[in-house]
């Protein structure tokens, strides 16, 4: 081994969190927490892998499950389309693969929404094939150790990256190596603040040399980000049922429920509306934060209209319905207290 190979794997053995995702082998445990931590941080991804592994014990139960459930077992983790990908690549491995994940780290990379990062995870934890891994935490501890300022999100960074990660794999325990990068970038050479005086491979970083910690990994800032200004009307239908609509259209949010919704093309023209129908109840602005979208969203209430076409739901069946996370932050501040309702 080499000395950083050494330094990092044995500071991982002293370090590590117990996560139940480490104490097994078995490709689809591993899988499921993966695609999970892609979209939650550490903490509050062993709530839903508990969650998850409980409902669907095994590929097969998760294939066999209705789209619905898969949906709402995800509910506060956004980007549903992840867990609808989630929910086709088990079918995936079923159908293809007589569910049994593929062994090979061509074959993990045929599944739907399994990129390189995954397939390496999966190659090195389940069948401690050499594919090193790369996430945010190895790119920092990367770009750190070689003083790298390349933009990590640049062709060229990313093949400088990918060479620099696989030859410093250790090999010979590629999964234990894996697991040790990802968690000295989470618990030790972190973002702000990581603990230089206190690090074991103080001697071998050319960044600490280079008094550049600071300055490394190099980001290019991403171009073209859509501003969208979105107003979701509250109507109550009757006493017990509000509106609701199902998205269909080839945009975010696929088959998710909403309350009805307008989009204006800027925020004076969303405004001047909120003005003109002085509603009863106006929330706070939402921003939420998508990846090539931010979205500004506010709530009102109005009366219901002849022309309404939406769903007419049960305060009672609401929580069944998967609803994007900006809807889920807004219920979360002012649940749907706000209707006078005879049932709840
Ligand atoms: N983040 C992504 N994958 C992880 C893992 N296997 N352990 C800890 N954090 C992670």
């Amino acid at each position: 081994m080499s000395p950083i190979q050494a330094e990092i794997s044995a500071w991982y053995l002293v370090h590590k969190r117990p996560l139940p995702w480490r104490e097994t082998q078995n490709p689809y445990f591993i899988w499921l927490s993966e695609i999970i931590l892609q979209q939650t941080r550490v903490d509050q991804g062993m709530a839903y892998y508990f969650k998850f592994v409980q409902a669907f014990p095994t590929v097969f139960e998760l294939a066999n499950a209705d789209e619905q459930s898969v949906l709402n077992l995800w509910q506060g983790l956004g980007y549903y389309s992840r867990a609808r990908n989630l929910h086709a690549t088990a079918k995936q491995v079923v159908s293809e693969f007589h569910g049994t994940f593929p062994d090979t780290y061509e074959g993990l990379l045929s599944l739907k929404g399994v990129g390189p990062y995954t397939a390496a995870a999966i190659a090195s934890f389940s069948f401690d094939l050499p594919h090193a891994v790369l996430d945010g935490n190895v790119f920092r501890v990367l770009s750190r150790l070689y003083n790298w300022s390349v933009p990590i999100n640049s062709t060229q960074g990313k093949k400088d990256f990918e060479k620099m990660a696989q030859e410093l794999l250790d090999k010979n325990n590629p999964g234990l190596f894996n697991q040790a990068m990802m968690e000295f970038g989470a618990l030790h050479c972190k973002p702000t603040q990581p603990n230089c005086d206190n690090c074991p491979v103080q001697l071998y970083c050319q960044a600490y040399a280079a008094q550049t910690v600071d300055q490394v990994p190099v980001k290019l800032k991403k171009q073209g980000v859509r501003n969208r200004y979105f107003l979701f009307e509250l109507v109550q239908a009757s006493p017990d049922s509000i509106l609701l609509e199902k998205r269909s259209e080839k945009d975010i949010w696929q088959h998710l429920y909403q309350f009805p919704l307008k989009e204006f093309a800027d925020d004076a023209s969303k405004q001047a509306y909120m003005t003109a129908l002085s509603p009863a109840f106006q929330s706070k602005e939402y921003k939420h934060i998508l990846s090539h979208q931010h979205l500004y969203c506010h709530f009102v209430t109005r009366d219901l209209h002849a022309s309404d076409t939406a769903e007419r739901i049960s305060f009672l069946a609401f929580d069944q319905y998967p609803i994007p996370r900006v809807i889920e932050r807004f219920l979360e501040d002012y649940g749907l207290d706000i209707f006078e309702s005879q049932a709840r």
